[in-house]
């Protein structure tokens, strides 16, 4: 299966992308996490991402493009999963693009929809862990130990674009730049709106009834 996962920033995508691949066997590919694995590294390309992502602005097209087809070329044959790509109009044009040639599609996309007001809670809170990309959250989800990663007992760090302001313009960003693509998929591919504001248990099981009938028997 090749699935996308939309959604504004803080809408869950990464928490409910951790419980797919895990089921369908997917290769999780998050641009996001990927920036950041670049920035930490100290890369050319992590340099180059670094105040695009401070400001909550998009990384330009062609530097997120040429890294996120590198990355699908690694998909397994059981297939990828998107998370936070494509974000703009011109980068799912490109996706098709680069997909046609081994008449490989997207089978759906998932639009996880949620207020603003929600979103801001959820960045508040929000601890990640630096060396797993684990998502915790202080209040919704937290970790077996305050402040710790359950899986291998690293310190928990906060984003800093979880800043209030940062948090501010990459809504802003979104609504100007990726809402759009919900209308560019409806036209012409499968896209099932989830509600995202639910607890993450019931966003899972809505995800997993829906996936259901787009998986091979
Ligand atoms: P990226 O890392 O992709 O950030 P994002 O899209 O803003 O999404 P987040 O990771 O903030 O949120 P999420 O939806 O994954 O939510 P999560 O599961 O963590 O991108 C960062 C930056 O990189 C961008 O701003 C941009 O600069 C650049 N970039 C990335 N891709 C790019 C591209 N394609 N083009 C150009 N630039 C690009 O959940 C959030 C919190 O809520 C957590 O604490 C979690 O525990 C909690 N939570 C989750 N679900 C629930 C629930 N149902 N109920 C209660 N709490 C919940």
């Amino acid at each position: 299966m090749r699935i996308i996962l939309l959604g504004s920033p803080g809408a869950g995508k990464g928490t409910q992308c951790k419980n797919i691949v895990a089921e369908y066997g997917l290769l999780h590919l998050s641009s996001g996490d990927i920036l950041r694995q670049q920035r930490a590294a100290g890369t050319e390309l992590g340099r180059k991402a670094q105040s695009y992502m401070d400001s909550g602005g998009l990384v330009p097209d062609e530097i997120v493009i040429e890294m996120m087809i590198e990355a699908m070329s690694k998909a397994p044959e059981a297939g990828f999963m998107l998370d936070g790509f494509p974000r703009t109009v011109n980068q799912a044009v490109e996706l098709d693009k680069a997909l046609a040639p081994s008449g490989q599609k997207i089978d759906v996309i998932l639009n996880l929809s949620i207020d603003d007001s929600v979103v801001a809670k959820r960045m508040t809170g929000r601890r990640s862990c630096p060396k797993c990309g684990a998502v915790y959250h202080i209040e919704n989800l937290k970790p077996r130990v305050e402040g710790v990663c359950d899986h291998d007992g690293v310190a928990l760090v906060r984003r800093p674009d979880d800043e209030p302001e940062v948090v501010a313009n990459r809504l802003e960003t979104y609504h100007e730049q990726t809402e759009p693509l919900v209308d560019y998929y409806k036209s012409n591919s499968n896209v099932v709106d989830i509600d995202a504001e639910k607890d993450a248990d019931a966003v899972k099981a809505v995800i997993f009834e829906q996936l259901e009938a787009f998986a091979e028997p």
